[in-house]
């Protein structure tokens, strides 16, 4: 009989104008020998409290990294979160900023700055993204110490091919931090006048299910009935094109890659169609969860008609945004405060979360990430969820 485990999980505290309502803080565990009742107690805290911040980590090998993701979905192949293809092939904006751990590949290093070596990984050369090589148009170069943006929100996943289901959770290990405690404003620039006071480099998390019980009524339901369509080879397709601002979806400028070129041919039945809406498998809690750059077309319940799908791709992409926007106001972001040896945990089903910051080139900062291909695709609204919208 397994005995009972001692793990502490305690809520995040934030000031009472904070509209966030996830994150938990979890201690007196130990990582690398984890009790099935420990794992339980985790797993558990995941789904209730979408983010986990476990401290002083610093020690976890790559492999038990690698096995304590594992263990979030046994019956998943040991794919990193978006295969071989997606982030290799050269066009692909996810390909400059990762690189594999040799002798664990489903563990990604990314960071900024150079590093000798790390885990048989030589002269390393980083690059935290910047908003500079993704948005339409930028903080000037005179501002970029103090000012900065949300660089894009997404879910981590491959977003097409058959195999590839969103990954349950991701892993972040901060093993290198900057010093200084440097802060900036992350600017929305949307119109709004929204702005928000983050740490240097960090990652801001939204929850989904609070996105999604912002909405009206209304929306509720077109979200509950709504399937998204993502793009074939998505982050190879977006790749010429340019992001909002508030780094919430991209703007409609006509600069997306045709098929002539893409990697491969289009294949129809690596075409990934989700739900809007993902159902929490703890809680049963609803997230709105859209990736919304890599958003191609939406496929809306047109009562006995049959499916009723939306293919312009501008006027997709303003209804995301107006459905999510709300979901990333400056009172709702969770922006966590990087310390070396932090580890996160993060249900990538049920949050979105953006890299945010400009880091200084001698500003090193190195992380490692994990997250597996999942063996199941999100569940949709329950049938009874389904009914109220009738
Ligand atoms: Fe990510």
């Amino acid at each position: 009989m397994n005995k009972a485990s001692n793990i502490h999980v305690e809520p995040l505290v934030f000031p009472e104008s904070s509209g966030i309502d996830f994150g938990a803080s979890v201690s007196n565990v130990d990582i690398e020998h984890l009790s099935d009742a420990d794992f339980a107690a985790i797993r558990e805290a995941l789904f209730t409290h979408q983010v986990l911040v476990f401290k002083n980590q610093s020690h976890m090998t790559p492999k038990a990294q690698y096995e304590l993701t594992h263990r979030f979905d046994p019956a998943a192949a040991s794919k990193y979160g978006h295969g071989d293809t997606a982030t290799g092939h050269k066009r692909s904006i996810l390909h400059p900023d990762l690189r594999t751990i040799p002798h664990q590949p489903q563990v990604q290093v990314i960071g900024h700055g150079r590093v000798d070596e790390y885990e048989g990984l030589r002269e390393l050369r980083l690059r935290h993204p910047h908003h500079r090589t993704f948005h339409a148009t930028a903080v000037p170069d005179h501002e970029d110490r103090d000012f900065t943006r949300f660089y894009r929100w997404h879910i981590d996943a491959a977003l097409y091919g058959a195999d590839l289901a969103p990954p349950v959770v991701t892993t972040l290990l901060a093993v290198k931090v900057p010093g200084g405690g440097r802060r900036q404003t992350c600017r929305y620039e949307d119109g709004s006048g929204d702005e928000l006071d983050v740490p240097l480099g960090t990652t801001a998390f939204v929850s989904g299910e609070a996105m999604y019980d912002a909405l009206s009524e209304a929306d509720q339901a077109f979200a509950r009935t709504t399937r998204v369509e993502y793009a074939p080879h998505p982050y190879v397709w977006m790749s010429a094109a340019r992001s909002r601002a508030d780094g919430l979806g991209l703007v409609s400028e006509g600069r997306e890659l045709g098929p002539a070129d893409l990697p491969a041919p289009v294949d129809a039945d690596s075409v990934q169609i989700l739900p809007m809406c993902w159902r929490n498998p703890v809680t049963g809690r609803l997230a709105l969860q859209v990736h919304p750059s890599a958003v191609r077309r939406l496929h809306l319940d047109g009562d006995s008609d049959g499916t009723v799908v939306i293919d312009e791709l501008e006027r997709v992409r303003d209804i995301v945004h107006r459905l999510q926007r709300p979901g990333i106001a400056p009172r709702r972001v969770y922006a966590h405060d990087w310390r070396e040896g932090d580890l996160v945990l993060f249900h990538n089903r049920g949050v979105l979360h953006s890299v945010v910051g400009a880091f200084a080139e001698d500003e090193v900062r190195l992380f490692r990430q994990c997250n597996i291909a999942a063996s199941h695709f999100p569940e949709g609204p329950s049938a009874e969820q389904a009914q109220v919208a009738a």
